[in-house]
Parts: structure tokens; C-alpha cells; sequence
């Protein structure tokens, strides 16, 4: 087995092993097939390590944080005995390690030289796959040679549901069965009782006989195979695994005996070339070229391969959490992020998956209603951080950062109710980009009316001021929060009901039936659509005239003033230097606000306007430690306002957040809304894509090394190929 040719635009490596980096690179290193991922971690194991994997949907209750999505058993063990000797990288000496994923189709591949504490040479070579074709099976393929000696070479390839999330056990066994060459095993989660079974077939190929045995320990069966190589005589073998759960058939411990009792090894050579075709088609729909700048291409196509990996194909009741199925950060909770920040990247090139991902939340709608009646208003209101139902699952207190004897309240769940509108924006988004008027008619018209319904009814009078408020908010920059009026939650809103309106108007045309149906459900009497218009007409959305600047939240210019770049260098946030409180009262924020409205509602301002709010927040966002959402729409905004050596900058803090760990927390996961920013950074911002109702247009603006940009993307079903370079943009319709 000859390791695979790298090409380094395509390829991200690691040359040499660290096991105070390890967890970093297992988070690079994660693959997957929008159905389940595993992070990077070794076949064999090591200590120290983050040993996890993750399936869209499994959830299962905690304390604290309600749910998580559950660690699966562990299906990547593989454990190797050279000679007697065990196979681990923590004792003997590394003498070559080398780990390489291959993007274009997602093959992870270890090549290591061993010398073992005995003083015996080994060179192993580890290769795996999770089929984007056949999403239930992941191959590992492994080949060990010795170089100096001869000898019984033993492979243990279990099924582990002995796993944990770091404090908590979610598994509870059901059944297993072991024979010599398979086994199978099948658990539950143990609240939210939702099986899961896998199964392994180990295939060992040899020059001498092999020998096999399974071991049925209760929750771990274990496949072993025992035979001799020798320098002249290497071993090479494949474990084969099938995953199904609960939620993808009704009885996944027979689909996985079905799998295994069909299974002829080996299977890599057959399974792979379907396998890496599709992925071949993936990436024609979804890649974009850079040239000029090694670094940009491989960054970006690693952002698009983390969310390729993490977006759901199958299956339109689950959506991509904050670091998507790579970590534990966050339990598997979904933010704004997967709307604001990665769906563009779907809309606009795979609208299939985009449509999956809104539909979630059409699907958890009763969870946002529910969340709106406990709170005393009308219609829907979605949760900061969703999970299976569509109930807020935000932690109301979790520990202090610093002192974890102390509990923070969590204020996010309460009061960022910009959320709601945040989604409408993106099914707007996703129905201008597609023209998908069913998605409209039987899904995304009904969220957007009943979240219309809750901006309406939770507007306050203000009759000092004869006007309408949303008080005592979290708008996108969290370092405040309890402020009033801030200017991104209340332009979204007022365009939100706005756009309800209009929607309205459209259903009675094109689906009078649905109209009548939701205008029935939904209570949309004259009384309620005209108390509508008149929080369009009334809501403060602050704007200054005179100066063109827009006021984040109401008093936020009387807040102490701080010129970030006196505080350089630092390696903490903002909120750490001075203090959740201290924070607060200054004029610091931690992603951008105002600049994020004037990114998602570009009509509404013109370029003085977006100028004299560039000039005035961009000093004051905390870029380097803030939040990993802010650099991409900072890189945007800074293209937007002809500065694209600026934009670069941000740029690549967002494209080196995880490959880089620039912010030194990629161990707990991808930041999936950064990585799907990079991908808008190209294309709305160095690109200039701009979308309106009536088109696209293109307006670029490129760093000054950068050669050339192509991409695809689709407007209503049509593929559009765009190139830009220093002299000229062109489009051309595929
Ligand atoms: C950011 C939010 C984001 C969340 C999850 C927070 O730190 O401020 O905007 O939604 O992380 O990524």
C-alpha cells in the first residue's frame, strides 16, 4: 500500500508529532460525511487525547447545558502488537511520523517509522475514509512492515461503547454478538433512549497464515487476527465498520447484521472509487480557486471540507452546530451561526443541503413557539442554542472562566433575540438565490410569519417617545448586554415584519390556499397586520444624520472610550482584560454589530454611511480575541470600503482560526461560522458578489498578490462560473 500522491493545495500535513498539540490537529484532522465524524485521533490511542465522534441528531440530556450530542462508541480502535510489543506512540521512538489529509476526498492518511522500547524498526501506514457514497461505512486500512525483525504481528480491532463525553456516560448497552471475523454491537442513549449499532468485519492479509479470534467482552467486542511478517514480508489488513442509528432506520442493529452478512473483503478497492466520484462532484459545485496565495487556497478549501463534512444530506431534522461534529464545544448546539455564517456556502452552491438545514427549523418550529408562550408572547421565537426540539438549551449559569467557584449567569438564552430574525433573513436569502417558491409556500412562510408575529407583539410603546422599542437586549457584540434599542436587533426586525408583509401579499397570489390556512393557524387578523405596520412605521432604528453613524445600542457612545490598539500586544480578550463588568462599560465590542446590519442589509445604506461606520467601530472591535464570527465580516465590510489589504488581514485570522489555532481553542471544535465566513469573505468580499433582488452584479476588490478567484455558484437552478482578476471580472454561464 503506496501512500496517495499529495497535492499541497489540496493537502493539509503534519510532520511531526506533539503530544501538547495533539488535540488541536485531532480537530483538523476530523472527517466525515454529514451524517457522523470522528476527529483526528489515532487508531491506537494515546493519552491525552480527545477521543470523539459525533452523529447529527444523537442527543442526550445533562445538567446544565439540558443536552449534548453523545461521544459515539468508539468504531476507530485498532490495536497493534509488533512482536510481543505494543504499538503506541507515548513509549520507543518516533523516528518518522508524517499525517496527511487529502481534501479532495477526505482520506486521512499516518505514515510512522517506530522503533519499539525493545529496540525493533516498524513502519506503519494508516489510511481512512468515511464514504460520502455509502454513509454508514468508514474504512481503515492499515499496513505494517517490519524493517528489522521478524515476528507474530497481533491486531485487536474493537467496538468500544465504554465511551463518555468527558463527564458524562450517555451509552447504555443492549446487545452484541462476536464471531471470529465480525462483530456487532448495539447500545442506547440512556435518556433519550436512541440506539445505535455498529459493526466490524477485521480483514488481515498475510504472507503466512492468520490466525482469528473474537473476543466477546460485554460493551467492547474485539476482532484479533495473529500472524507473522517479517521485512521481506509486511502485513497489510482493513477494518470494515457500518453505523446506523435510531434516527436513519427503525432497526439499525438488522440493517448492521444485514451490512456485515453481504460484506466481502477487502472492500477499499470497490468501496473507494464510488467514494471519491462523489466527492469529485462535490467539489466541482463547491470549490473556489485562489491563486497567488498558498495559504488563502488551502484555508479556504479546509473551511469548505470542515462544512462539507458537517452538513447534513439525509436528513432535515438536524443542523450544524457551532463546531460543527468535530469537538465538544458547545454540546452540538446550533447558533445563528449556521444561518448568518455557513448557509450562504449551501445556498449558493449545494441549495439541496441549504434546504435541509431551513427545514430544521421548520421541523423544531413548536419548540420556538413554546419558547415564545413561556415567555408571554405571540407566535415564534427560536432559541438562542437549539438542540433536538427547538427549545432553548442556552446553560442559564455555568462556571466562571477564572474562577470556576464562582457561576456567571448566561444572559444569551434570555434576551439575543435576534435569532429569529436572523433565520428569516436566511430563508429569504435561500428563496431569492433558488426560486424555490414550494420551500416558500409549505416551510419558510410559516416561520417567517410566526416569528413576524413575535417581533410585533414583543415591541414596547414608548409613549414619551411615540415610539416603538426592543429594550433590554444582546445584539451580535456580547461584551453588552440588558441594552436597549441596539440598532442590529431592531433593523432586522423592522425589515422582518416588513418582509412578512410582503410575503403575505405573494401567498395570496401564488398559494391562496396556504394563505388562507396560515392566516387562519396563525391568527393574522386586520387588527394584528395592522398593528404590524405600524411597529414598520414607529420602531426606533437609530441613524445620525449628521454624522451618518449609527448608534449600537441606546447610550453606547456615552460608554467609556478604549483604543484597542494602546492594549497590544495581549493574548486574552477584551471581557478577560477588564472584566465581564468592565467590559460592559466601555465602548469595546466583541464582534461586529453595526457592520454585520450594514453587511446583511446593504440597500439600506450608502457608502458614506458604511465609510463613517467602518471608521468608527472597526478600531474598537476586539479582532484578535473577540469573537472567531467577527474577522470574515470585518474582511467584508473592509472590501466594501476599498480596502482590501485591510480586508486580508482579517481575512486570514478567520482562515487561520482553525488551522493555525490562532485563538487557542480549536480543540474544542471547527468555528464553523468562521469557516463558513471565509468562504463569503472570497466570495462577497474579494469577489464583490452582490445580490439583489433583480441579479448579481460583481464588485472586486483583491489583495494586490492575489492572481486570480473562480468559483461556481447557482442562481435560480443555473450555474454561474466567476473569474476575477487584477484587470477584469468576468462571468460565464456554465
Ligand atoms: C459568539 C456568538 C456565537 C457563539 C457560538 C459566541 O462567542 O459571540 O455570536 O453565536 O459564540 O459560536
Amino acid at each position: 500500500m503506496q501512500p496517495s500522491t499529495l497535492h499541497p493545495l489540496w493537502c493539509i500535513e503534519q510532520s511531526h508529532f506533539d503530544p501538547q498539540t495533539q488535540r488541536h490537529w485531532e480537530t483538523v484532522f476530523t472527517t466525515g460525511n454529514g451524517l457522523f465524524c470522528t476527529r483526528g485521533v489515532f487508531e491506537e490511542g494515546h493519552r491525552g487525547e480527545e477521543r470523539a465522534a459525533f452523529m447529527h441528531g444523537l442527543f442526550d440530556d445533562v445538567p446544565v447545558h439540558f443536552t449534548e450530542l453523545v461521544n459515539l462508541p468508539d468504531a476507530l480502535e485498532l490495536e497493534i502488537f509488533l512482536n510481543g510489543e505494543r504499538f503506541s506512540l507515548e513509549q520507543g521512538q518516533v523516528l518518522e511520523f508524517h499525517r496527511w489529509l487529502d481534501m479532495r476526498t477526505g482520506l486521512l492518511e499516518r505514515e510512522v517509522r517506530w522503533r519499539s522500547p525493545q529496540g525493533h524498526t516498524t513502519r506503519l501506514h494508516f489510511a481512512r475514509f468515511i464514504s460520502l457514497a455509502d454513509p454508514h461505512l468508514m474504512l481503515i486500512r492499515f499496513l505494517i512492515h517490519p524493517l528489522d525483525y521478524q515476528g507474530e504481528i497481533e491486531v485487536r480491532a474493537g467496538l468500544n461503547g465504554e465511551t463518555d463525553n468527558l463527564q458524562y456516560k450517555h451509552w447504555e448497552w443492549l446487545a452484541q454478538e462476536t464471531s471470529s471475523q465480525q462483530a456487532w454491537l448495539v447500545c442506547s442513549t440512556r435518556k433519550t433512549n436512541l440506539p445505535i449499532a455498529l459493526g466490524a468485519h477485521l480483514h488481515v492479509e498475510s504472507h503466512t497464515p492468520v490466525e482469528r479470534a473474537g473476543w466477546d467482552v460485554r460493551n467492547h467486542p474485539v476482532l484479533v487476527t495473529r500472524t507473522f511478517a517479517s521485512p521481506e514480508h509486511p502485513i497489510s489488513g482493513e477494518k470494515i465498520v457500518y453505523i446506523y442509528s435510531g434516527r436513519e432506520t427503525p432497526d439499525p442493529q438488522s440493517a448492521v447484521r444485514a451490512r456485515l452478512a453481504q460484506t466481502e473483503a477487502p472492500l477499499w478497492d470497490h468501496a473507494w472509487p464510488v467514494h471519491a466520484h462523489t466527492w469529485e462532484r462535490e467539489w466541482e459545485a463547491c470549490d473556489v480557486i485562489i491563486e497567488g496565495d498558498e495559504e488563502a487556497q488551502r484555508a479556504v478549501r479546509f473551511s469548505i471540507f470542515q462544512l462539507l463534512i458537517a452538513a447534513p444530506r439525509q436528513d432535515e431534522r438536524v443542523s450544524i452546530g457551532a463546531k460543527t461534529l468535530s469537538g465538544y464545544g458547545y454540546r452540538g448546539h446550533v447558533f445563528w451561526d449556521t444561518e448568518i455564517f455557513m448557509l450562504p456556502l449551501f445556498t449558493y452552491t449545494r441549495p439541496e443541503i441549504a434546504r435541509n438545514l431551513l427545514s430544521y427549523r421548520w421541523h423544531t418550529l413548536e419548540g420556538a413557539r413554546r419558547k415564545a408562550r413561556r415567555n408571554g408572547y405571540k407566535g415564534a421565537q427560536y432559541p438562542w442554542e437549539s438542540a433536538a426540539t427547538g427549545d432553548e438549551v442556552t446553560p442559564t449559569w455555568v462556571p466562571h472562566y477564572a474562577d470556576p467557584t464562582r457561576l456567571i449567569r448566561i444572559w444569551t438564552g434570555d434576551i439575543e433575540i435576534h435569532i429569529s430574525a436572523d433565520i428569516a433573513y436566511a430563508i429569504h436569502q435561500y428563496w431569492r438565490a433558488t426560486g424555490d417558491d414550494e420551500f416558500m409556500r409549505d416551510r419558510g412562510s410559516e416561520i417567517i410569519l410566526d416569528t413576524a408575529r413575535f417581533w410585533a407583539n414583543r415591541a414596547e410603546w414608548n409613549p414619551d417617545r411615540h415610539r416603538y422599542e426592543y429594550t433590554d437586549v444582546i445584539g451580535p457584540d456580547e461584551y453588552h448586554d440588558h441594552v436597549d434599542n441596539n440598532a442590529y436587533t431592531n433593523y432586522l426586525a423592522r425589515w422582518h415584519l416588513q418582509t412578512a408583509l410582503e410575503l403575505l401579499e405573494w401567498l395570496k397570489v401564488h398559494a391562496p390556499d396556504r394563505h388562507a390556512n396560515l392566516v387562519q393557524r396563525l391568527e393574522l387578523t386586520p387588527t394584528e397586520l395592522a398593528h404590524w405596520q405600524d411597529v414598520i412605521h414607529k420602531l426606533y432604528c437609530p441613524f445620525d444624520p449628521q454624522t451618518g453613524l449609527i448608534e449600537q445600542f441606546e447610550g453606547y457612545f456615552q460608554r467609556k472610550d478604549v483604543r484597542l490598539a494602546d492594549l497590544e500586544p495581549r493574548n486574552v480578550s477584551i471581557q478577560v482584560l477588564f472584566g465581564i463588568e468592565g467590559a460592559n462599560e466601555t465602548q469595546a465590542i466583541k464582534q461586529p454589530d453595526v457592520l454585520m446590519l450594514l453587511y446583511l442589509l446593504p440597500e439600506l445604506f450608502n457608502a458614506e454611511v458604511v465609510q463613517a461606520n467602518y471608521d468608527y467601530y472597526t478600531p474598537r472591535t476586539d479582532h484578535t480575541y473577540g469573537s472567531s464570527l467577527g474577522p470574515s465580516i470585518q474582511a467584508i465590510m473592509a472590501c466594501r470600503v476599498g480596502r482590501p489589504e485591510e480586508a486580508y488581514e482579517h481575512f486570514m485570522r478567520a482562515a487561520r482560526a482553525d488551522l493555525d489555532n490562532v485563538r487557542g481553542n480549536a480543540e474544542d471544535g471547527i468555528h464553523g461560522a468562521s469557516a463558513g465566513g471565509v468562504w463569503q469573505a472570497v466570495v462577497f468580499g474579494f469577489a464583490g458578489l452582490r445580490i439583489s433582488d433583480s441579479g448579481w452584479s460583481l464588485k472586486p476588490a483583491l489583495p494586490s498578490h492575489w492572481k486570480r478567484i473562480a468559483f461556481k455558484f447557482k442562481w435560480r437552478g443555473q450555474p454561474v462560473c466567476v473569474e476575477v482578476t487584477p484587470q477584469t471580472s468576468s462571468q460565464v454561464m456554465a
